[in-house]
């Protein structure tokens, strides 16, 4: 098994929904929603690439750390690699139904489950996408937190509740989700949330919070204040709002102003383990990848996820030993080129 052939294999499989680029950079599919792409003119996506390119690392190799340790803590519970399998919904008609919604959601959580990694799982306008999700975690055991997409307080807090008899370690709300039209055309309400009812929810749920879609300080002082345990600095992959800035080129003030008071994860076109040195080394604990988990999937199931993750473990314990970094709390420090 190799990258090259897996890209080919799912290229094949994904039937022109995407093209299983060498490098998932947002171009070749801008605008392409339903499909892989960005929403619009593919900016957002595009500027998540761009953000994490600027930021440039120190090569070092006149130092003594030989093994560097690649392993982090989220909530108290080890992971072998600070990658997540980021929630990825709507199987059929973002990647051609080649494989269905609970296939994915199998393969996905099996192969955190046996890389010893969290695995999210998403919600969306179908109502059987999030039990999906819910089973997966159930059946595999994996770390998991499940994610209601922005519906009423109640909806969220029904949706938390079945999170936590799932097993769930925690439970997110994509807050971005909150103008899906796709979701109000089909009757099904999702919309902005108050400082006051994240709290609502937060009062009212067994499990910690986490707010997916965080792209600003403020918001993310409100989410610290408002009681979530986490936040994700994403823009969904640049799929809900056109020009909006990259995740690496907001993370850094972010970190700077909730950094002591919240977890702060991201996401957005980290592709390799040199994209997730840097994206620790602005301040994140962990990072999602979205996109190529899902090309894997179609290019060789389980073991293909599992050969991808290996390869970013690999690559950014490489990244590590060149940048004299031993492990994951004494991260380099990274430059910005212009
Ligand atoms: C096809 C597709 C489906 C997605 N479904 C969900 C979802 O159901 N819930 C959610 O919170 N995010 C969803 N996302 C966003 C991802 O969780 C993640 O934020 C984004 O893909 C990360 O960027 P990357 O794909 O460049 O790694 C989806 C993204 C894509 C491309």
């Amino acid at each position: 098994m190799n990258w090259n052939e897996i890209r080919k294999k799912a290229r094949e499989n994904m039937k022109g929904y995407c093209r299983a680029c060498k490098r998932c950079d947002g171009i070749a599919c801008a605008g392409e929603i339903p499909g892989m792409g960005g929403t619009g003119t593919g900016r957002s996506f595009i500027a998540n690439i761009e953000a994490i390119d600027r930021w440039r690392l120190e090569l070092k190799t006149l130092h003594d750390i030989q093994k560097p340790d690649i392993t982090s803590e989220i909530f108290g519970y080890k992971i072998n690699m600070p990658v997540i399998a980021a929630p990825m919904t709507g199987l059929k008609g973002n990647a051609g139904g080649f494989l269905t919604e609970r296939e994915y959601a199998l393969m996905a959580a099996e192969a955190c489950k046996n890389i010893g990694t969290i695995y999210m799982s998403g919600d969306a306008n179908d109502p059987d996408m999030y039990p999906v999700g819910l089973d997966a975690i159930l059946k595999t055991g994996v770390i998991g937190i499940p994610f209601s997409k922005p519906r009423t307080v109640k909806e969220i807090i029904e949706k938390a509740n079945l999170a936590k008899k799932a097993g769930a370690m925690a439970f997110g709300i994509d807050v971005d989700g909150a103008g899906l039209i796709m979701m109000i055309r089909s009757g099904q309400f999702v919309g902005p949330k108050s400082k006051k009812e994240i709290k609502e929810i937060v009062d009212n749920i067994d499990l910690s919070l986490v707010l997916k879609g965080i792209m600003t300080v403020e918001e993310a002082e409100i989410a610290a204040d408002a009681g979530a345990k986490a936040i994700v600095v994403s823009n969904h992959g640049g799929r809900v709002l056109d020009f909006t800035m990259g995740t690496a080129d907001v993370l850094p003030d972010i970190v700077k102003a909730v950094g002591d008071k919240i977890l702060v994860l991201v996401d957005g076109g980290i592709r390799s383990g040199v994209d997730v040195l840097k994206m620790l080394s602005l301040g994140a604990k962990a990072v999602l990848i979205g996109r190529p988990l899902m090309v894997a999937a179609h290019g060789g199931g389980r073991e293909a996820i599992e050969f991808y993750l290996k390869k970013v473990a690999d690559e950014l314990y490489q990244a590590m030993i060149l940048t004299g970094c031993k492990d994951l709390s004494s991260t380099p420090k990274v430059y910005r080129a212009n």
